[in-house]
């Protein structure tokens, strides 16, 4: 199988390469050699000659696409939409990943596939425009909706506070804020388990199941439970400065973007298609900080 994974030096995509290099010939792509654009991609795609493209790219700053809303939908809409032309045309396969942010986070449960979307910001909606252009032209496409995901390697919430730990004495962080933590290496082994899953005909396998999955850690906490559990899982404690974590609410922490209140995702639907479901959010944190 030959694959082209856009986006290889981000949290997911370096993961990504290490996955999926045992079972398929991997052409990875990063910013540092191709500045993507949607004309850009064509002659990517061309030289590539990929069975499945894997987009693991995206503008992921949300306070940041506040300001520079175009180059957001540029990058998580435009250039998703030539890539699902691209998929067409070579009658290949794409795997792409979305967000929890497409919800507005006021559901009192679980978040289905099928609820509806209501982002309430310009990355949120940047990334349900991405997700739109896929689905209106129906291509061979797997979008996995995912959440909180946090890298060891890259600055993230988790690496963020172990930092903030060591150099201050209170930390405020929201309880107002919900969501499934997930560590990129859990991840990537589910979208590489499922990729080896279907290797002997991709193309087809990933036509069949295409639509939209939600894979995120297990379980939900809010910002403030999840800091507590990196602080007291965090093997360096003993170089914490930290004394006291102080329980806030979003609105005394006012931040450019808007983020929904609660966006825990179900995985059943993935669970059920794939015999996947990424491990409970707090065993796979013990795991990234050992
Ligand atoms: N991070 C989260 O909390 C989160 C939550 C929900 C969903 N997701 C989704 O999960 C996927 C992976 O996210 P991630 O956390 O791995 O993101 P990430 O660490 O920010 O990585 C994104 C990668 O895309 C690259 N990129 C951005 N614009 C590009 C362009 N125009 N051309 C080529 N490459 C470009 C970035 O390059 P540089 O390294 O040069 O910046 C970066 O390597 C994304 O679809 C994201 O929307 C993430």
């Amino acid at each position: 199988m030959r694959i082209l994974l856009l986006g290889a030096r981000g949290q997911v995509g370096h993961e990504l390469a290490g996955t999926l290099a045992p079972f398929a010939q991997v052409v990875a792509s990063s910013r540092a050699e191709t500045n993507l654009d949607a004309e850009g991609v064509r002659p990517l795609v061309e030289e590539a000659k990929p069975d499945v493209i894997v987009n693991a790219s995206a503008y992921t700053d949300v306070d940041g696409a506040e300001k520079e809303p175009e180059l957001a939908h540029a990058v998580n809409a435009r250039l998703v939409g030539a890539l699902g032309e691209e998929t067409k045309r070579r009658r290949a396969a794409l795997v792409h990943f979305s967000t929890d942010f497409v919800f507005d986070g006021e559901k009192p449960t679980p978040y289905v596939e099928t609820d509806a979307t209501a982002p309430l910001g310009e990355y949120g909606r940047s990334k349900l425009a991405g997700e739109r252009a896929l689905s209106e032209m129906d291509a061979a496409a797997v979008i996995f909706r995912t959440a909180w995901v946090y890298s060891l390697r890259r600055k993230s919430f988790v690496t963020t506070m172990l930092r903030l730990a060591r150099e201050r004495e209170e930390l405020a962080v929201v309880t107002d804020q919900i969501g499934s933590p997930t560590f990129c290496r859990d991840l990537a082994q589910a979208v590489a388990l499922i990729l080896y899953g279907c290797r002997t005909n991709a193309v087809e396998a990933i036509a069949e199941a295409r639509g939209i999955y939600h894979l995120a850690g297990s379980g939900s906490v809010s910002r403030y439970d999840f800091t507590r559990a990196i602080l007291e899982l965090d093997p360096r404690r003993s170089e914490h400065r930290v004394k006291q974590l102080r329980p806030i609410r979003a609105a005394e922490f006012p931040l450019p973007a808007r983020r929904p209140r609660a966006t825990p995702l179900d995985g059943a639907k993935a669970f059920a298609q794939w015999g996947i479901r990424l491990a409970p959010w707090r065993d796979a944190l013990a795991r990234a900080l050992t």
